[in-house]
């Protein structure tokens, strides 16, 4: 059984509580981050931070905790469950003042929830769909405007995630004006005659931390980058594609709404950067 963390506690799983009144839980009022684990370190470890106390200062929410403590509690729990490849999941809400009140409770009396907990993926940086690809679909943007902070809103990238699997795909690039944000859970990429086109940073889209990486290691093998908003058109005739997550990782995307990208078969760009990315990655795990 899991040790999970808890507003100050680890515990087995089964006995971790929060409020049925807990802002997160009635009024999806938290944020979260994601951070992988490969050998037993934490990936962009000091990224994750940094977005978690932006998202967390965007929404005039309070520290949960020091960010040395989170470190040692992120570190504890990987310990603790014996996780050699996996990823660590936090998740700070504002709290209950034990009732529910669309109004924000006053931070100096009502404390945030804090709670971690881990998932196992043995052979995380060997996916199975890392050697053969994922398959997408489009389907509407109709998420609220401020994507960029990472909040536990997380109904329309699950029903687009159903909505892909219905259709016999992976996962859903979502489109707002004719153009892709970004992917349910993932920056989206195309490349095009060796250069790499991602949508530009703005509210429109989570600022991913493996997109920051990524495009760094791009820029030091002198890989062309381009940062603006593409079609799924222009995607299906790219010569490549790619998204980037904590979770994936550079996970190549071989078809797009049904069109077949580099004959269904990773490329050979999106392969290295997903090395490149991944040595790198490990370099700095901490
Ligand atoms: N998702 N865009 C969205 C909408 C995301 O949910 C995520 C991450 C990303 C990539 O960000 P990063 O590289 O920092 O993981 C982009 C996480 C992994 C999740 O919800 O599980």
């Amino acid at each position: 059984m899991r040790t999970v963390y808890v507003n100050g506690d680890y515990l087995p799983e089964t006995e971790a509580k929060i409020s049925i009144f807990d802002r997160g839980f009635l009024m999806a009022d938290g944020v979260y981050e994601v951070t992988s684990v490969l050998g037993g370190k934490l990936i962009d470890f000091p990224g994750h931070l940094k977005r978690l106390e932006r998202s967390l200062d965007e929404l005039d929410m309070v520290k949960p905790a020091a960010f040395d403590d989170l470190l040692d509690i992120h570190r504890d729990l990987v310990r603790m469950n014996d996780i050699h490849d996996g990823l660590v999941y936090l998740q700070v809400t504002r709290g209950s003042d034990g009732d529910r009140d669309f109004a924000f409770p006053d931070p100096k009396t009502t404390a945030p929830t804090l709670v971690l907990f881990t998932q196992s993926k043995p052979g995380m940086a060997n996916a199975p769909a890392s050697k053969v690809g994922v398959k997408v679909i489009s389907i509407e943007d109709i998420r609220w405007g401020r994507r960029d902070i990472k909040t536990v809103q997380l109904l329309y990238p699950s029903m687009g995630k159903m909505m892909a699997k219905k259709a016999g795909c992976d996962d859903a690039w979502l489109v707002e004006d004719g153009k892709v944000t970004e992917g349910t859970s993932n920056n989206a990429y195309i490349i095009k005659n060796g250069r790499i086109i991602t949508r530009a940073l703005s509210n429109d889209i989570l600022h991913g931390i493996t997109r920051a990486a990524v495009l760094r290691c791009a820029q030091e093998a002198q890989m062309e980058i381009e940062e603006r908003a593409f079609t799924i058109e222009e995607a299906q005739g790219a010569d490549e594609a790619f998204f980037t997550s904590a979770s994936a990782f550079v996970m190549p995307v071989v078809e797009i709404d049904g069109v077949s990208l580099n004959n269904g078969v990773p490329g050979p760009i999106v392969q290295r950067l997903r090395e490149i990315y991944l040595e790198e990655s490990l370099k700095t795990a901490i």
